[in-house]
């Protein structure tokens, strides 16, 4: 019989693609959804949040592997322990979980410092386990539209950082096959991009993608997190920002890895790919 397989944060950008991923491989499907008209179709969808223990407990049982995608918020941490409590409670197997690059208790921003308790209590925990640490995303780009439509400008606050981005679409393919099979059991993968490059190189590659100019204009990181404000963001998720952008201007993200091809036996996508494949098409 085949392995059911919950997928927590089925709805956010990572999470519809394992999904995706696992379906098209017949797989069955659990989508944890606070919405169930949210609930990604083809998945049988279980009401739930990570602060209701009983419905976690529920929409795990009967799973032999939990996908574990929580938001960056400043409870991720409480929401993971949660969920990995639950899962035990609920003779799940297996946890894949999404981490973040570096995750370490002493790292440079509140969610590393998350993701490195969380996977430290997941290592504890006695299941099996699978960690993937993704980059810096390259859909993070996809903020930037209004600018780079309206101005030709690339507006962040990295500084000359190199970063080795990573699409989102391999972080899902990665989840899907380390779900899928045991041979990357108990490990922990640093999932990157091909090259690390900075922002003046992603600026280029944008204006290659959109055959026009296109150009990075540095801002402090303090000024990169406020501008998050106006769109909603809260206090926890600014002081992330500025926090991400002084680490990254500093060479915190100055590295790629093999953790991709290793795991889904090709090589992870480009930002020119991103940029003809999944920005261009959003620019237009
Ligand atoms: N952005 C980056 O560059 C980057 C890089 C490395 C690692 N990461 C890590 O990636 C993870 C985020 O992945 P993502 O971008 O795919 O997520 P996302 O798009 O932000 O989606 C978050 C998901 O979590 C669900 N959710 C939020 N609060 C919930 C709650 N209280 N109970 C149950 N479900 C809840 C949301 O459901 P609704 O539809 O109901 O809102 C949604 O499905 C974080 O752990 C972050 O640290 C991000």
């Amino acid at each position: 019989m085949t392995k059911q397989i919950v997928v927590t944060g089925a709805t956010g950008t990572i999470g519809r693609r394992v999904v995706e991923g696992l379906l098209a491989k017949q797989v069955p499907v659990v989508a944890l959804v606070r919405d169930a008209a949210k609930a990604p179709q083809g998945t049988r969808a279980a009401v739930g949040t990570f602060e209701d223990r009983g419905s976690l407990e529920r929409a795990f049982a009967g799973a032999d592997t939990v996908v574990l995608i929580t938001a960056a918020n400043a409870n991720a941490a409480e929401q993971t322990l949660a969920a990995i409590d639950a899962a035990k409670a609920a003779n799940v197997r297996k946890i894949v979980r999404i981490s973040a690059l570096k995750a370490a208790p002493d790292g440079p921003t509140d969610n590393t410092r998350q993701h490195g308790r969380t996977e430290a209590a997941l290592k504890a925990s006695g299941l099996t386990y699978v960690i993937l640490r993704p980059h810096y995303f390259l859909q993070n780009l996809l903020g930037s539209i209004p600018t780079i439509k309206g101005e030709g400008k690339l507006y962040w606050g990295v500084g000359d950082g190199k970063m080795g981005m990573v699409d989102t679409r391999d972080v899902a393919d990665a989840a899907v096959v380390a779900a899928l099979t045991d041979k990357f059991d108990g490990g922990t993968y640093e999932l990157t991009g091909p090259a690390s490059i900075d922002y003046n190189a992603v600026a280029a590659a944008v204006g290659r993608g959109l055959g026009r100019d296109v150009t990075y204009v540095p801002v402090p990181p303090e000024a990169a997190g406020e501008a998050l404000r106006g769109y909603g963001a809260d206090d926890w998720t600014v002081r992330l920002i500025r926090d991400y952008c002084t680490a990254y201007s500093k060479g915190f993200g100055d590295f790629t890895t093999g953790d991709v091809e290793r795991i889904t036996g090709r090589a992870p996508r480009s930002v020119d790919d991103f940029v003809r494949e999944v920005l261009a098409p959003a620019v237009r």
